[in-house]
């Protein structure tokens, strides 16, 4: 998904702009481009294919100065990567950036084509710069030939737009794609996320679905979507503190992999008591109506997805509740059957992931309690929008593989689910455990990060490998699979998760000395049933790498490494394991040279269906 930034100041604005890209990199890294009011040499336009680097290092040759200018850097969606593809795109005199999809561009390009305008891109967006500017020629006032544009669009989009004929202003607009104006003394600032500002700004206005904007040095007018004037408080940005840089770490990701018991600890702040934990933590209303609940739904996608699935376990055994898990982009399709007194659980890092933002809105016809957002964005979409919330404090996540965010969802759902648990009055000592566990979270995990370097040794066994196979049973199946998506995004080698007793059902057709089988492997009520079905890899000659917990016996043999964890108790076990999973794909992707941040093909925040 693309990145937007947009600026106005009186200071020259191209520095802004271009670390506003490095920051947004993990949205789309496929090309990137700037537009710039160049002080009495109207709009100047850069635009490189591949990396922000790239960008950069075209404007060292040809460097632009401005006090208005608008950036982009894409995830292709409609035209191949290519700098005629790249954003800003133009028209006469204006320049505009977008991120989201156009639906009627076909109708559009063809209206515009009869009317003699001609088209460089093979994009969906340069509709919208030809629509503009066709609107301005009509009538030359730019927030009227704006809004009838606007008004033409179908689909999703958040765009910045720069006019010569208006020097002084930048415009704004926002629907179905995510949009912030930044603030500061002076100047002010649009971007597809907070990230990109925090050099210059923590004060933010977040937009809603349909507004539209007009950003001068000096002013600031919003309006919604039947043009009336609205107002917004300007928020500070929570996770300001917070350092976007790598630091001493190679990557982001093992940057984030690394902060994780800090992570945890922060999630937990201030919601555990002695023995129970403080419900308080999901705000009054919530905490009324916990007890009302009866079934839970829960809708995600990528690995958030994963840590729905982790909770079905721990919901139905713990709270004694049906839980049934989805993707979004399928459950926003269909007709869903809800019970009375049904939670509906959404989670994701970003909350802005198009496919579960359109989940929610699609429930709330459905007739559920209520909604709960789990997410790591304070300001996102998906928190405005549902009825409750629950924040994971994971910090910014930059890394396109999710992992820190995924182990403080698992955090924010086990504490959640003790909650249940708590309102439906069962057992306390189960409880009171949970709480202990969830408290010594942080140390524990602290313990499996040393076991580092062990991992990496493991990495070897991957060099000339095509294809991986990953086993659990009960809640550590949606760990395996968690594991073998880690491995696909990063290492780009074909991984796929199965609950262990399914093996013999198909996939050990595929087992051979060539196919790396890795098992989660902690000691709990299913060890026993795990340990035949490694036995049925080990006699086909696969090549078993067991994260196995130090209490328990595994048999030893040709072909088998064993990976000793620490003992868990059973309720976080998921969440401890994970963590060696995460650690050896980022190994085997180093081992296999690719970039571990970007992926190539995937984004990290995907605002687009
Ligand atoms: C993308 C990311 C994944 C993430 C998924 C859902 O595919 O690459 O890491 O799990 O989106 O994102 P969300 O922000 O909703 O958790």
């Amino acid at each position: 998904m693309c990145g937007i930034v947009g600026a106005i100041s009186k200071r020259n604005i191209t520095p802004i702009l271009i670390e506003g890209l490095r920051r947004l990199e993990y949205r789309g890294y496929d090309s990137a481009g700037v537009a710039v009011l160049a002080s009495g040499n109207g709009i100047k336009r850069t635009r490189a294919v591949g990396k922000v680097i790239e960008l950069e290092n075209a404007l060292e040759k040809e460097p632009v100065h401005g006090h208005l200018g608008i950036a982009h850097t894409r995830w292709a969606t409609h035209g191949k990567p290519a700098e005629r593809n790249a954003h800003p795109h133009l028209s006469e005199r204006l320049a505009i950036v977008h991120n989201g999809i156009i639906e009627n561009h076909s109708a559009l390009r063809k209206k515009l084509t009869d009317l003699g305008y001609t088209f460089t891109s093979e994009t969906d967006t340069e509709v919208v710069a030809h629509l503009l500017a066709h609107h301005y020629k009509e009538k030359p006032n730019l927030l009227c030939a704006f809004r009838s544009t606007l008004r033409e669009l179908h689909g999703a989009y958040a765009l910045g737009v720069i006019h010569q004929g208006e020097p002084n202003t930048l415009y704004c607009a926002r629907m179905g794609s995510p949009l912030v104006i930044g603030e500061a003394s002076e100047e002010q600032f649009i971007a597809s996320d907070p990230l990109a500002l925090l050099q210059v700004t923590d004060q933010f206005i977040y937009l809603e679905e349909g507004d539209h904007a007009r950003l001068t040095v000096e002013s600031r007018e919003i309006w919604n979507q039947r043009n009336e004037s609205v107002e917004y408080p300007v928020l500070r940005y929570e996770h300001a503190a917070h350092s976007m840089d790598k630091g001493e770490y190679r990557h982001y990701m093992l940057k984030e992999i690394y902060e994780q018991p800090a992570a945890i600890a922060n999630t937990l702040d201030g919601t555990l008591a002695e023995d129970h934990v403080l419900t308080a933590a999901l705000g009054p209303e919530a905490e009324t109506h916990l007890a009302d609940i009866r079934n839970i739904h829960i809708v995600a996608c990528g690995t958030s997805y994963h840590a729905g699935l982790v909770a079905r376990y721990w919901i139905e055994e713990q709270a004694g509740l049906p839980c049934q898990v989805e993707v979004a982009s399928e459950y926003r399709y269909r007709t869903v059957a809800v019970p009375p007194n049904t939670l509906l659980i959404t989670i994701s890092q970003s909350g802005e992931t198009a496919d579960t933002l359109a989940a929610l809105r699609h429930a709330k016809q459905q007739g559920y309690l209520a909604s709960l957002a789990i997410c790591n964005v304070a300001g996102s979409s998906l928190v405005r929008e549902a009825d409750w919330r629950l924040l994971t404090k994971a910090g910014p996540e930059i890394g396109v593989a999710s992992t820190k965010a995924f182990t403080t969802q698992l955090v924010a759902l086990l504490w959640l689910t003790t909650a249940l648990a708590q309102a439906n009055h069962r057992a306390p000592e189960m409880i009171s455990a949970n709480v202990r566990a969830l408290r010594g979270l942080p140390r524990l995990v602290e313990k499996v990060l040393h076991l580092d370097q062990h991992i990496e040794a493991l990495a070897a066994t991957f060099t000339n490998k095509q294809h991986a196979l990953f086993l659990g049973r009960g809640p550590h199946y949606p760990i395996a699979m968690e594991g073998a998506l880690k491995l696909k995004e990063i290492s780009y080698i074909h991984a796929e998760a199965y609950a262990a007793g399914e093996l013999k059902h198909g996939p050990l057709a595929l087992v051979d000395e060539n196919m790396p089988v890795v098992s989660v492997a902690p000691s709990d009520s299913l060890l026993e049933k795990l340990k035949s079905n490694l036995q049925e890899v080990s006699a086909r000659g696969g090549q078993l790498i067991n994260f196995v917990c130090e209490r328990a016996e595994l048999d030893n043999g040709d072909g088998i490494t064993h990976l000793s964890m620490p003992w868990v108790y059973e309720s976080v076990s998921p969440i401890v394991y994970t963590i060696p999973l995460q650690l050896l794909s980022y190994h085997v992707a180093l081992v296999k040279g690719t970039d571990v941040d970007k992926p190539r093909n995937l984004a990290k925040s995907v605002t687009v269906e």
